[in-house]
């Protein structure tokens, strides 16, 4: 990390020691009563500021504006806006001279000289693009997701963007829903890990330096519960799972100190999460005791009307500010109805103050009222180092799921056929979000080969883009597969078919690809397929006429080179799927930490619906919770990744079995590489707690660990636990861990119970 740090901005700073002092004291600022506040320099400074403000001047704070790509110019009226002290706070505003002049009005016209933020969505890189968030996930490495973010931070702050909308951290069962490519994947605790290192990476070790960026929890909450995967779509969840699933990263979040939180567009159980006051308030506010400020999320206020929740923009406006949501973004329900339902007595002005005091403190630890402005160093941009931190995050977030007969990894003797639509799609495999990065910048795989020099390639793209239909360039990808060793088939979807709006009902390869997959089967010639898609892809139709395949997910700027060491064994693959993939669309939702059931799959009884005799007797006797046709297993389990190397676990123990609620519990196990390459394998530690006052899961990740191993070599992996991380909230809405039996894995994946454990909680 250290070449992270960058050079010296002290020059840059126009900092005062009283300010310095201020900032010092800051982060001990818990307690937001008024006592308190006055003992802080930065509360007393924030009180000072209130006093000089008009009504108009604090509800301009709540306002988050935009500005259209397509409109050159900066509207006057929105730089008079911002003179009047009318705006806190700008989204997507990339052109710094413009960024550069509405700051100046804020900071040198506005009546009370406040800075505004500029935010954008800078969600997995700005200029140098990693891996898709779902990606890193699978690395299982949270060093790697903090230097990514940290990247993203350094080269985004050059335009003055010292907010971004991530992490985002909706749990996704649902590989139909778009937005999944943006999440962690389905895990509570794999999602509040990698929360908590995209926090440390975008907000760096000080929120107030200039290379900083404000992170946002997003979205709150339960966005990834969409019905049927249907982005927007309504969201319900009860009580248990709302705490124990979808809330738990969110926490992780807030004790991570990300600055900001921003609402969801959905309706958790019937109240639209942007007026959700169970939510805003009393769990984020007083039970969390967050003291940063929640954004809505785009227009997400008014379209409490489209919700049904509220009759027209001034009622949305009451409702959204009652349930204490501090700032709007693009609508202005706030700026055209605030003052008017203070006056009618609908809120208080006291209570107004509340939210600019969360909105100025953010605008102090980031320094905003001391570092007047922003100079760009574009030269960070694309650095060096930059790149060999995107691919080194692309090759740890590739994951092995096939490998018949060791194909992988190819020597450099083999004549190879690169085909398919992703082998060659610079834009593409940037995936979704990515409104900055540049595809010009990108190294594609094929220009990777070509580049290498080693390899014998010849390169027929077969199909031009993922959804391609037409079969014209069938023939040319045959003949090409016909005169060569081993085809790569670099397959997928473009970016576009995942991100915000953009669900499949169907989610397989798209296009013509798997007739194209077919065809080259019949080749006889042995098929690597290399997936870049935004999702799990469901591969029934083809998963047997290929070798081999490798999830690349999409990859970002440094793909290329990331899947050229990978397939030729530079770099043993290391990625664990953050996400159950499913066999068939049928199956969704599924995930690997359901409940049980009273009739829980036997897999041994199965019966597949081709075996049920005709007319058979109408009964469900030895039939479980499975599908006829689809059976109960998914392709491949969460958690599930193959290495070049094979690793032995021995000696797992756990230090005691009789535990006592409040101790700490000790599982140590000894790994070793027993194959002849160096690698990586992720250890994960499972566990179920066997019988609750509340049905427990079968199985939950308690902890993984990413270690490092040359070939032959051994290491003791331990992991520490809590009793408190086996608690669970309960029926009577509290947070309880129950006496009794518990059972441990400690396991490759999470269908793996090879190395299982005891212990009885006492
Ligand atoms: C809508 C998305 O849901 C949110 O995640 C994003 O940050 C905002 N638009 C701003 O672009």
């Amino acid at each position: 990390m250290a070449f992270l740090q960058m050079k010296s901005y002290a020059g840059r700073l126009l900092l005062t020691v009283l300010l310095g002092l201020f900032l010092s004291c800051e982060s001990k600022v818990t307690n937001t009563s008024k006592k308190e506040e006055s003992k802080d320099p930065i509360a007393y400074k924030i009180d000072s500021i209130l006093s000089n403000m008009s009504l108009e001047e604090k509800i301009g704070q709540t306002a988050q504006r935009g500005k259209s790509s397509r409109v050159k110019e900066l509207p006057k009226d929105l730089k008079e806006a911002v003179r009047k002290g009318q705006i806190g706070s700008f989204l997507n505003i990339m052109n710094k001279e413009d960024a550069k002049e509405l700051q100046m009005l804020a900071v040198e016209e506005s009546p009370n000289k406040i800075p505004l933020i500029f935010a954008r969505d800078v969600i997995h890189g700005f200029k140098t693009i990693f891996p898709i968030p779902l990606g890193q996930a699978a690395s299982f490495n949270p060093m790697l997701v903090q230097e990514g973010a940290r990247v993203a931070a350094i080269e985004a702050s050059t335009s003055g963007i010292r907010w971004t909308f991530a992490p985002m951290l909706d749990i996704s069962r649902d590989p139909r829903w778009g937005r999944i490519a943006e999440s962690a994947g389905e895990d509570p605790y794999l999602t509040g890990v990698m929360a908590e290192a995209y926090i440390k990476g975008f907000q760096g070790e000080d929120l107030s330096s200039p290379t900083s960026m404000a992170a946002c929890a997003k979205h709150f909450i339960g966005y990834g519960a969409a019905e049927g995967g249907r982005d927007y779509n309504t969201a319900n969840i009860n009580e248990n799972l709302l705490h124990n699933v979808y809330l738990k990263p969110f926490k992780i979040a807030v004790n991570a100190g990300s600055a900001t939180f921003m609402t969801s567009f959905n309706d958790l159980n019937g109240v639209p999460a942007s007026a959700n006051k169970y939510i805003l308030k009393d769990i984020l506010r007083d039970e969390w005791g967050f003291d940063g400020f929640v954004v809505s999320d785009w227009n997400s206020i008014i379209e409490m009307i489209n919700h049904g929740f509220a009759k027209d923009k001034k009622e949305a406006a009451e409702k959204s500010i009652n349930a204490m949501l501090d700032m709007e973004m693009t609508s202005a329900s706030y700026q055209d109805y605030l003052k008017e339902l203070i006056e009618e007595g609908k809120f208080s002005e006291k209570k107004l103050d509340v939210i600019v005091r969360n909105i100025l403190r953010i605008k102090f630890r980031l320094g905003l009222f001391h570092n007047l402005y922003f100079d760009s160093n574009d030269t960070i941009l694309y650095d060096k180092k930059h790149l060999a931190s995107a691919q080194e995050s692309a090759a740890e977030s590739t994951v092995l799921l096939k490998n018949i007969n060791n194909l992988l990894p190819i020597n450099s003797k083999k004549k190879l056929a690169i085909i398919g639509p992703l082998a060659n799609a610079p834009h593409e495999q940037l995936g979704t979000w990515t409104f900055d990065g540049e595809k010009e910048h990108t190294i594609t795989p094929l220009k990777s080969f070509q580049q290498d020099g080693q390899y014998t390639i010849q390169y027929s793209e077969g199909v031009s883009y993922s959804r391609d239909k037409s079969t014209k360039g069938f023939g040319n990808a045959i003949n090409t597969a016909k005169s060569s060793d081993v085809i790569l088939f670099f397959a997928g979807e473009e970016a576009i078919l995942s991100g915000e709006a953009h669900s499949r009902a169907n989610i397989n390869l798209p296009g013509v690809q798997e007739e194209l997959i077919n065809e080259l089967h019949k080749t006889g010639k042995p098929i690597v397929l290399v997936i870049m898609a935004g999702r799990p892809i469901t591969l029934g139709n083809i998963i047997d006429k290929v070798d081999a395949v490798l999830m690349a997910w999409h990859p970002g700027t440094m793909g290329g080179p990331a899947l050229k060491n990978i397939i030729t064994g530079v770099v043993s693959p290391s990625g664990k799927l953050p996400v159950t993939w499913p066999k068939e669309v049928g199956q969704i939702p599924i995930h690997y930490n359901h409940k049980n059931t009273g009739r829980p799959v036997i897999p041994e009884e199965f019966v597949h619906m081709d075996s049920i005799p005709i007319a058979a007797w109408q009964s469900s006797l030895g039939n479980t919770s499975h599908y006829l046709d689809a059976g109960f297993l998914p392709q491949y389990p969460f958690g599930y990744g193959l290495s070049y190397s094979n690793f032995k676990y021995s000696d797992v123990r756990i230090s005691s079995a009789n535990p006592k609620i409040g101790d700490t519990i000790t599982v140590k196990t000894i790994i070793t590489n027993t194959g002849n390459i160096k690698a990586k394998e992720t250890v994960q530690l499972y566990f179920r707690d066997m019988v609750g006052s509340l049905t427990r899961p079968v199985k939950e990740l308690l902890r993984f660990k990413k270690v490092t191993l040359e070939a032959g070599a051994s290491k003791e992996v331990i992991f520490n636990f809590s009793t408190d991380d086996v608690s669970f909230y309960g029926q009577d809405k509290l947070w309880v861990t129950e006496p009794g039996d518990f059972k441990l894995w400690v396991s490759k994946h999470s269908m793996d119970e090879a190395n299982e454990l005891e212990f009885t909680l006492e």
